[in-house]
Protein backbone atom coordinates (compact mmCIF):
# COMPACT_ATOMS: atom_id res chain seq x y z
CA UNK A 1 0.00 0.00 0.00
CA UNK A 2 2.85 2.46 1.18
CA UNK A 3 4.24 1.89 -2.95
CA UNK A 4 0.98 2.83 -4.26
CA UNK A 5 0.55 5.65 -1.68
CA UNK A 6 4.27 6.80 -3.17
CA UNK A 7 3.20 6.66 -6.85
CA UNK A 8 -0.26 8.92 -6.04
CA UNK A 9 1.78 11.27 -4.68
CA UNK A 10 4.39 11.20 -7.31
CA UNK A 11 1.46 11.55 -10.07
CA UNK A 12 -0.09 14.16 -8.50
CA UNK A 13 2.94 16.15 -8.78
CA UNK A 14 4.12 15.60 -12.13
CA UNK A 15 0.24 16.15 -13.05
CA UNK A 16 0.11 19.61 -12.16
CA UNK A 17 3.39 20.45 -14.77
CA UNK A 18 1.83 18.22 -17.55
CA UNK A 19 -2.08 19.29 -17.77
CA UNK A 20 -0.89 22.82 -17.98
CA UNK A 21 0.32 21.63 -21.34
CA UNK A 22 -2.39 19.68 -22.79
CA UNK A 23 -4.67 22.12 -25.06
CA UNK A 24 -8.22 21.80 -23.54
CA UNK A 25 -10.60 20.18 -26.31
CA UNK A 26 -12.47 23.65 -26.46
CA UNK A 27 -9.81 25.17 -27.39
CA UNK A 28 -10.06 22.36 -30.29
CA UNK A 29 -13.71 22.74 -31.07
CA UNK A 30 -16.73 25.01 -31.47
CA UNK A 31 -20.20 23.74 -30.46
CA UNK A 32 -23.60 25.44 -31.61
CA UNK A 33 -26.63 25.62 -29.18
CA UNK A 34 -29.96 24.91 -29.68
CA UNK A 35 -33.28 23.86 -27.24
CA UNK A 36 -32.33 21.42 -25.42
CA UNK A 37 -35.87 20.47 -23.82
CA UNK A 38 -37.31 18.60 -26.30
CA UNK A 39 -34.79 17.07 -27.25
CA UNK A 40 -34.04 15.53 -23.86
CA UNK A 41 -37.94 14.36 -23.54
CA UNK A 42 -37.66 12.07 -26.86
CA UNK A 43 -35.11 9.59 -25.46
CA UNK A 44 -37.23 6.55 -24.59
CA UNK A 45 -37.36 6.22 -20.92
CA UNK A 46 -35.07 3.39 -18.80
CA UNK A 47 -36.69 1.73 -16.08
CA UNK A 48 -33.74 0.56 -13.86
CA UNK A 49 -33.66 -3.12 -11.67
CA UNK A 50 -33.09 -2.22 -8.02
CA UNK A 51 -32.29 -5.85 -8.02
CA UNK A 52 -29.74 -5.52 -10.91
CA UNK A 53 -28.66 -2.12 -9.17
CA UNK A 54 -27.57 -3.20 -5.65
CA UNK A 55 -26.15 -6.61 -7.44
CA UNK A 56 -23.60 -4.77 -9.35
CA UNK A 57 -22.86 -2.07 -6.15
CA UNK A 58 -24.78 0.42 -7.75
CA UNK A 59 -25.73 2.43 -4.56
CA UNK A 60 -26.36 5.93 -5.82
CA UNK A 61 -30.00 6.35 -7.20
CA UNK A 62 -30.92 7.56 -3.68
CA UNK A 63 -28.75 8.95 -1.16
CA UNK A 64 -27.84 7.55 2.00
CA UNK A 65 -24.12 6.26 3.39
CA UNK A 66 -23.43 4.21 0.89
CA UNK A 67 -24.23 6.72 -1.55
CA UNK A 68 -21.78 9.23 0.10
CA UNK A 69 -18.34 8.26 -1.22
CA UNK A 70 -19.61 8.60 -4.48
CA UNK A 71 -21.29 11.74 -3.90
CA UNK A 72 -17.76 13.20 -2.99
CA UNK A 73 -16.29 11.91 -5.76
CA UNK A 74 -18.80 13.26 -8.04
CA UNK A 75 -18.83 16.99 -5.83
CA UNK A 76 -14.91 16.87 -6.40
CA UNK A 77 -15.28 16.51 -9.83
CA UNK A 78 -17.67 18.54 -10.59
CA UNK A 79 -15.75 21.23 -9.04
CA UNK A 80 -12.89 20.84 -10.61
CA UNK A 81 -14.47 20.29 -14.58
CA UNK A 82 -16.55 23.23 -13.73
CA UNK A 83 -13.45 25.19 -12.66
CA UNK A 84 -11.93 24.78 -15.94
CA UNK A 85 -14.59 24.25 -18.02
CA UNK A 86 -14.73 20.48 -18.79
CA UNK A 87 -17.29 18.63 -19.72
CA UNK A 88 -16.63 15.62 -20.97
CA UNK A 89 -14.77 12.72 -18.14
CA UNK A 90 -13.48 9.48 -19.36
CA UNK A 91 -12.90 6.96 -16.75
CA UNK A 92 -10.38 4.29 -17.27
CA UNK A 93 -8.16 1.87 -15.71
CA UNK A 94 -4.75 0.29 -16.30
CA UNK A 95 -5.87 -3.13 -16.26
CA UNK A 96 -9.74 -4.59 -16.61
CA UNK A 97 -11.74 -5.46 -13.78
CA UNK A 98 -10.64 -2.52 -12.02
CA UNK A 99 -14.24 -0.74 -11.12
CA UNK A 100 -14.46 1.33 -14.11
CA UNK A 101 -18.19 0.44 -14.60
CA UNK A 102 -19.09 0.38 -10.96
CA UNK A 103 -17.63 3.95 -10.50
CA UNK A 104 -18.98 5.08 -14.10
CA UNK A 105 -21.77 4.07 -13.24
CA UNK A 106 -22.67 4.82 -9.48
CA UNK A 107 -21.19 8.47 -10.53
CA UNK A 108 -23.76 8.97 -12.91
CA UNK A 109 -26.79 8.47 -10.88
CA UNK A 110 -25.23 10.61 -8.21
CA UNK A 111 -25.06 13.21 -11.29
CA UNK A 112 -28.90 12.27 -11.66
CA UNK A 113 -29.97 13.31 -8.53
CA UNK A 114 -28.40 16.73 -8.74
CA UNK A 115 -31.74 17.55 -11.14
CA UNK A 116 -30.16 21.01 -12.14
CA UNK A 117 -27.40 19.39 -14.18
CA UNK A 118 -27.97 17.15 -17.24
CA UNK A 119 -25.86 14.00 -17.73
CA UNK A 120 -25.06 11.20 -19.74
CA UNK A 121 -23.01 7.89 -19.92
CA UNK A 122 -21.74 6.72 -23.15
CA UNK A 123 -20.28 2.54 -22.70
CA UNK A 124 -17.37 2.55 -24.79
CA UNK A 125 -15.82 -0.21 -23.74
CA UNK A 126 -16.82 -1.76 -26.90
CA UNK A 127 -14.95 -5.05 -26.92
CA UNK A 128 -16.57 -5.74 -23.59
CA UNK A 129 -19.67 -3.64 -22.70
CA UNK A 130 -21.16 -3.96 -19.43
CA UNK A 131 -23.83 -1.06 -18.52
CA UNK A 132 -26.37 -2.64 -19.84
CA UNK A 133 -25.88 -5.67 -17.19
CA UNK A 134 -24.93 -2.90 -14.28
CA UNK A 135 -27.99 -1.31 -15.15
CA UNK A 136 -30.13 -3.83 -16.49
CA UNK A 137 -31.41 -2.51 -19.33
CA UNK A 138 -31.05 -3.84 -22.99
CA UNK A 139 -30.76 -1.11 -26.09
CA UNK A 140 -32.54 -1.66 -29.38
CA UNK A 141 -30.17 -0.57 -31.35
CA UNK A 142 -25.99 -0.08 -30.00
CA UNK A 143 -23.61 2.26 -29.55
CA UNK A 144 -21.74 1.56 -32.48
CA UNK A 145 -25.07 2.15 -34.63
CA UNK A 146 -25.30 5.00 -33.41
CA UNK A 147 -21.76 6.81 -33.77
CA UNK A 148 -21.59 5.40 -36.81
CA UNK A 149 -24.20 6.99 -37.97
CA UNK A 150 -27.14 4.48 -38.92
CA UNK A 151 -28.70 5.36 -36.10
CA UNK A 152 -29.87 8.79 -34.43
CA UNK A 153 -28.87 9.48 -30.51
CA UNK A 154 -32.86 10.31 -30.69
CA UNK A 155 -33.31 6.81 -31.27
CA UNK A 156 -30.59 4.88 -29.44
CA UNK A 157 -29.96 6.84 -26.44
CA UNK A 158 -32.19 5.94 -23.57
CA UNK A 159 -33.47 8.47 -20.13
CA UNK A 160 -33.40 8.20 -16.48
CA UNK A 161 -35.72 10.65 -15.19
CA UNK A 162 -35.51 13.72 -16.46
CA UNK A 163 -31.84 14.21 -16.53
CA UNK A 164 -29.31 11.31 -17.55
CA UNK A 165 -29.07 10.06 -20.91
CA UNK A 166 -27.41 6.78 -21.31
CA UNK A 167 -25.76 5.24 -24.55
CA UNK A 168 -24.88 1.38 -24.58
CA UNK A 169 -24.54 -1.58 -26.00
CA UNK A 170 -25.49 -5.01 -25.68
CA UNK A 171 -22.86 -6.98 -27.58
CA UNK A 172 -19.24 -6.33 -28.76
CA UNK A 173 -18.01 -4.13 -31.51
CA UNK A 174 -16.27 -6.11 -34.47
CA UNK A 175 -13.76 -3.01 -35.26
CA UNK A 176 -13.44 -1.17 -32.37
CA UNK A 177 -10.32 1.15 -32.32
CA UNK A 178 -11.49 2.29 -35.73
CA UNK A 179 -15.03 3.46 -34.25
CA UNK A 180 -13.51 5.55 -31.71
CA UNK A 181 -10.64 7.34 -33.21
CA UNK A 182 -12.86 7.72 -36.37
CA UNK A 183 -13.54 11.31 -37.24
CA UNK A 184 -17.46 10.80 -37.50
CA UNK A 185 -17.60 9.79 -33.73
CA UNK A 186 -16.32 12.50 -33.01
CA UNK A 187 -18.67 14.87 -34.87
CA UNK A 188 -20.97 12.53 -33.40
CA UNK A 189 -20.39 13.48 -29.86
CA UNK A 190 -20.22 17.15 -30.84
CA UNK A 191 -23.48 17.16 -32.31
CA UNK A 192 -25.03 15.11 -28.97
CA UNK A 193 -22.99 17.84 -26.94
CA UNK A 194 -24.82 20.97 -29.40
CA UNK A 195 -28.69 19.09 -28.84
CA UNK A 196 -28.82 18.18 -25.45
CA UNK A 197 -26.73 20.71 -23.79
CA UNK A 198 -25.42 17.92 -20.92
CA UNK A 199 -23.44 19.50 -18.10
CA UNK A 200 -21.73 16.03 -17.76
CA UNK A 201 -20.68 13.82 -20.15
CA UNK A 202 -18.89 10.26 -18.90
CA UNK A 203 -17.41 7.66 -21.30
CA UNK A 204 -16.86 4.08 -19.58
CA UNK A 205 -14.03 3.80 -21.65
CA UNK A 206 -11.11 0.44 -21.69
CA UNK A 207 -8.15 -0.05 -19.87
CA UNK A 208 -5.40 1.55 -20.95
CA UNK A 209 -2.68 -1.47 -21.12
CA UNK A 210 -4.94 -3.70 -22.87
CA UNK A 211 -5.16 -2.07 -26.43
CA UNK A 212 -5.43 1.13 -28.38
CA UNK A 213 -9.19 1.76 -28.14
CA UNK A 214 -8.64 4.55 -24.86
CA UNK A 215 -5.41 5.56 -26.40
CA UNK A 216 -7.57 6.76 -29.60
CA UNK A 217 -10.53 8.18 -27.91
CA UNK A 218 -8.84 10.01 -25.29
CA UNK A 219 -8.73 13.29 -28.34
CA UNK A 220 -12.62 13.56 -27.73
CA UNK A 221 -12.07 14.04 -23.99
CA UNK A 222 -11.78 17.27 -22.01
CA UNK A 223 -10.60 14.84 -18.77
CA UNK A 224 -9.84 11.50 -16.94
CA UNK A 225 -10.55 9.48 -13.69
CA UNK A 226 -7.82 6.72 -13.37
CA UNK A 227 -9.73 3.29 -11.10
CA UNK A 228 -6.94 1.53 -9.45
CA UNK A 229 -8.50 -1.68 -7.30
CA UNK A 230 -6.47 -2.00 -3.95
CA UNK A 231 -4.58 -5.04 -4.06
CA UNK A 232 -4.57 -6.03 -7.74
CA UNK A 233 -3.44 -2.93 -9.64
CA UNK A 234 0.62 -2.49 -9.77
CA UNK A 235 2.35 0.52 -8.91
CA UNK A 236 4.46 0.29 -12.59
CA UNK A 237 1.02 -0.54 -14.17
CA UNK A 238 -0.51 2.44 -12.42
CA UNK A 239 2.74 5.03 -13.67
CA UNK A 240 2.73 3.33 -17.21
CA UNK A 241 -1.34 4.21 -17.17
CA UNK A 242 -0.89 7.75 -15.89
CA UNK A 243 1.83 8.72 -18.24
CA UNK A 244 -0.26 7.55 -21.07
CA UNK A 245 -3.15 9.39 -20.48
CA UNK A 246 -1.36 12.34 -19.29
CA UNK A 247 0.18 12.64 -22.79
CA UNK A 248 -3.52 12.81 -23.92
CA UNK A 249 -5.51 14.74 -21.89
CA UNK A 250 -5.78 16.11 -18.23
CA UNK A 251 -5.86 13.21 -15.27
CA UNK A 252 -8.77 14.66 -13.44
CA UNK A 253 -7.61 12.28 -10.26
CA UNK A 254 -7.61 8.74 -9.28
CA UNK A 255 -10.13 6.63 -7.37
CA UNK A 256 -8.58 3.62 -5.05
CA UNK A 257 -11.33 1.05 -5.59
CA UNK A 258 -12.18 -1.72 -3.04
CA UNK A 259 -9.56 -0.15 -0.23
CA UNK A 260 -10.27 -1.64 3.39
CA UNK A 261 -8.99 -0.88 6.59
CA UNK A 262 -6.93 -3.33 8.20
CA UNK A 263 -9.87 -3.98 9.97
CA UNK A 264 -12.05 -5.52 7.52
CA UNK A 265 -14.81 -3.02 7.66
CA UNK A 266 -15.10 -0.54 4.19
N1 LIG B 1 -15.35 -2.08 -4.42
C1 LIG B 1 -15.72 -3.26 -4.89
N2 LIG B 1 -15.92 -4.30 -4.04
C2 LIG B 1 -16.28 -5.51 -4.51
N3 LIG B 1 -16.48 -5.80 -5.81
C3 LIG B 1 -16.30 -4.81 -6.70
C4 LIG B 1 -15.91 -3.49 -6.29
N4 LIG B 1 -15.82 -2.72 -7.40
C5 LIG B 1 -16.13 -3.52 -8.45
N5 LIG B 1 -16.41 -4.76 -8.03
C6 LIG B 1 -16.80 -5.91 -8.89
O1 LIG B 1 -15.65 -6.27 -9.66
C7 LIG B 1 -16.02 -6.64 -10.98
C8 LIG B 1 -15.31 -5.73 -11.98
O2 LIG B 1 -15.80 -4.39 -11.80
P1 LIG B 1 -16.10 -3.48 -13.07
O3 LIG B 1 -16.69 -2.22 -12.58
O4 LIG B 1 -16.86 -4.25 -14.10
O5 LIG B 1 -14.59 -3.25 -13.56
P2 LIG B 1 -14.05 -2.74 -15.00
O6 LIG B 1 -15.15 -1.96 -15.62
O7 LIG B 1 -12.83 -1.94 -14.66
O8 LIG B 1 -13.69 -3.99 -15.77
C9 LIG B 1 -17.54 -6.50 -11.05
O9 LIG B 1 -18.11 -7.77 -10.78
C10 LIG B 1 -17.87 -5.55 -9.91
O10 LIG B 1 -19.17 -5.75 -9.38
MG1 LIG C 1 -16.17 -2.16 -17.43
Amino acid sequence: MEKLQAALEKARQTRAVRSSTVPTRQQLRITPATDADGAWQALAPADLDEAALSQHLIVTREAGAEATPFDILRTKALLQMRQNGWKRLAITSPMPNSGKTTVACNLTLALGRQRDLRSMLFDLDLRDPSVHEFLNIMPQHTIGEMLSGRVPFTEQGLRHGENVAISISNRAELDPTRLLLAEETAERLDEIEAVYKPDVMIFDLPSVLVNDDTRAFLKNVDCALIVIRAETTRHGQFDACEREIAEHTNVLGVVLNAYRQSDGNG
